[in-house]
């Protein structure tokens, strides 16, 4: 049978032990040996007992976890030759020449780059004497297939990346948690919620909390917002309402690019209404806890996925990510994507707001 090596890498998400429980058994019932690489590209190259042999029960008990129970880290070696070749020997002598990679786009771009050198890296290792003839004859291709693992739902090319649907639920949570002893005391709350440069956690979450305001980096307020909130919460209190509910996204900006930060949000609640408020900033709470059923059942059809499309890999066919479009777990070209979303970075550094959420929607 074939050998499948499986990491994660790069910020962790819930749900990605559902997807590595996949690849292992999905591979397990095809015939394929499948190893964990444990700590990620750092696993990779230091081999030894970061590179061990799945097996059926150790896959068990994993999918109910948050995180990554084989770990994650970030690697200098891997930007480095050496790093890469090291990586490539104590793959070769397990005969593991097909790689899934759970992680961001950083990380998926990394397995691609390594795909693209293998050729030259193992032509290097056996000149060296690294490997012998037949490890090079049995190691010619290397097959690989991401998959894309972050709460934050910025990546091109799937609906949804494994762990936002999560980072939704305890949003949601906490929300819904402060907002009884907010209205207690009839106080004001500002939450700063993850995202990076994306708003969709912050915008998502505010519909489904009923939160008063949303500021997201993809649509910057306009001038003199700060008399439209007040106008807004002031409007709400006047109907009644005992409590108001802010989100701000982290990386929310105004139209000048300066940060819009909770504190700023604050300090102009305070100051302008008098309302009491207070900040809390969400943080990794947003990262933890267990997976919720959707990114379970999420990991584990992309899990397989993956490993049938290692299957159907040949030397010419370009690397894929699996991702979701509609209901339906496919195949798409793995750099495309990852262009695509850095095309969505570059268009946000340029204060393009129109095209990065363009360039995020499906066509
Ligand atoms: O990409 C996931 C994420 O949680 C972002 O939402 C956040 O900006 C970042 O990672 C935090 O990074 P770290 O865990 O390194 O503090």
């Amino acid at each position: 049978g074939r050998c499948i090596g499986v990491f994660t890498s790069g910020g962790d998400s819930q749900g990605m032990n559902s997807a590595v429980r996949a690849v292992v058994r999905m591979g397990s019932y095809l015939g394929c040996k499948t190893y964990y690489i444990r700590e990620g590209y750092q696993g990779m190259v230091d081999g030894g007992d970061h590179i061990v042999e799945a097996t059926w029960a150790s896959s068990s008990g994993i999918m109910q976890l948050g995180g990554t129970v084989i770990g994650s880290a970030r690697c200098k070696e891997f930007r480095t030759l050496e790093g890469r070749l090291q990586a490539a020997e104590n793959l070769i002598h397990r005969r593991i020449t097909n790689l899934v990679v759970i992680g961001g786009d950083g990380s998926l771009t990394g397995a691609n780059i390594f795909r693209q050198e293998w050729a030259s890296l193992i032509q290097q290792l056996l000149d060296q004497g690294r490997i012998s003839k037949e490890e090079f004859k049995d190691c010619e291709y290397l097959n690989i297939v991401g998959m894309v693992g972050s709460i934050d739902n910025d990546f091109c090319g799937t609906d949804m990346t494994i762990g936002t649907d999560t980072a939704l639920h305890r949003i949601m949570e906490s929300v819904d948690t402060i907002s009884t002893t907010a209205s207690s005391h009839q106080r004001a709350f500002v939450l700063e919620v993850m995202g990076r440069h994306c708003g969709y956690l912050a915008l998502v979450g505010a519909l489904a909390t009923e939160a008063d305001w949303v500021f997201i980096p993809e649509w910057p307020p306009e001038d003199g917002w700060e008399d439209t909130l007040c106008k807004k919460l002031q409007a709400e209190r006047e109907t009644g309402q005992r409590l108001n509910v802010i989100l701000v996204a982290e990386g929310s900006i105004d139209r000048h690019g300066q940060p819009i930060t909770a504190s700023q949000v604050q300090n102009l609640i305070t100051s302008r209404l008098k309302y009491d408020t207070r900040v809390t900033v969400l943080g990794h709470v947003q990262r933890g806890g267990s997976p919720s059923a959707f990114d379970r059942i999420l990991g584990a059809r992309m899990g397989a996925e993956a490993v049938l499309a290692l299957m159907d890999a040949t030397p010419d066919t370009p690397a894929c990510v699996i991702s979701l479009d509609g209901n339906q777990a496919v195949r798409v070209p793995l750099m495309e994507c990852v262009e695509r979303t850095q095309q969505v970075q570059k268009a946000m550094d340029q204060k393009n707001f129109e095209e990065a959420v363009r360039l995020r929607g499906k066509s």
